[in-house]
């Protein structure tokens, strides 16, 4: 009896971990359950991998049109969030930012443009970017997160870009202060999608298109993609990668569920 009781327990305990394993797994897509204002809503949302942001967006082909939701909590209360699309590198200097502002004010964050040409101070005011930018504005949601929101006229034929976001503590005469320059705040970079589902691509053994000699694919983290150039062969695996392994963890934990409920009853 003292053998079967660890038993009992075990599978007492997977049952009950289950579901709070499962909500966790939902809690990793947690940009699912934002709510956003009437009127604002995105087809795809993506939780990036650094810095507890997301990024909601609707991309409209026909137009090259992007709509999108940046959400991110800001380095302090007063400080601020940006989220910028990098169609010439894959860090910060040549970013085409959108950047929301809290400050010490009380009203609604200000939303910026920024052109970021390298590791310089950004002024008070936008300037120009690569991507006519209309409809901006931002909240402050759950959690003191900002949400910052916009709309970027893309240029034809843009597939997959390189996107930059980042979080920062104060704002000083209107203008973001330099951000922390942890780990988390380098590697805040990923690549972002438009056209063609990340998952269907990477799945399907597509003969076509195969510019980049994938011998191994690499790890599945995402490693640094600093020493061997292909910034897009090493992104492209992985952005494929992580959703699959998502859906690997919501299928399994409800199966995991149904067994230990299976074998519990059957042991009383
Ligand atoms: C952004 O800055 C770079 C470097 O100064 C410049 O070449 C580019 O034309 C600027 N882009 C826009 C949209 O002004």
């Amino acid at each position: 009896m003292a053998s079967t009781m660890p038993h009992h327990l075990a599978l007492l305990l997977l049952l009950l971990a289950s579901p709070a394993a499962t909500r966790l797994a939902a809690g990793a897509g947690a940009c699912a359950s934002e709510k956003f204002p009437a009127g604002k809503t995105y087809k795809t949302c993506e939780d990036l991998p650094k810095l507890g942001a997301s990024l909601h967006w609707t991309y409209d082909a026909s137009k090259e049109s992007l709509s999108l939701a940046f959400v991110a909590a800001p380095a302090a209360p007063n400080g601020w969030v940006a989220w910028g699309l990098n169609p010439t590198g894959e860090g910060m200097p040549g970013a085409q930012a959108l950047v929301a502002l809290k400050g010490s004010g009380s009203s609604a964050p200000a939303v910026k443009t920024y052109n970021i040409t390298g590791y310089v101070p950004l002024g008070g005011a936008s300037t120009p970017i690569a991507f006519p930018a209309t409809d901006l504005a931002a909240d402050v949601g759950s959690g003191g997160k900002i949400r910052l929101y916009g709309k970027l006229q893309l240029h034809k034929g843009m597939k997959a870009v390189n996107q930059v976001w980042q979080v920062g503590s104060s704002v000083t005469g209107g203008a973001p202060d330099k951000h922390a320059f942890a780990t988390d705040n380098l590697s805040a970079k990923s690549k972002l999608v438009l056209a063609g589902k990340a998952l269907a691509a990477a799945a399907a053994p597509t003969p076509a298109p195969a510019p980049a000699p994938a011998p191994d694919a690499g790890g599945p983290s995402a490693s640094s993609g600093g020493s061997d150039s292909g910034a897009v062969s090493s992104l492209a695996p992985s952005a494929g990668k992580s959703p699959s392994a998502a859906a690997t963890a919501r299928v399994s934990a409800p199966a995991l569920l149904v067994l230990a409920l299976v074998g519990f009853l059957a042991m009383v």
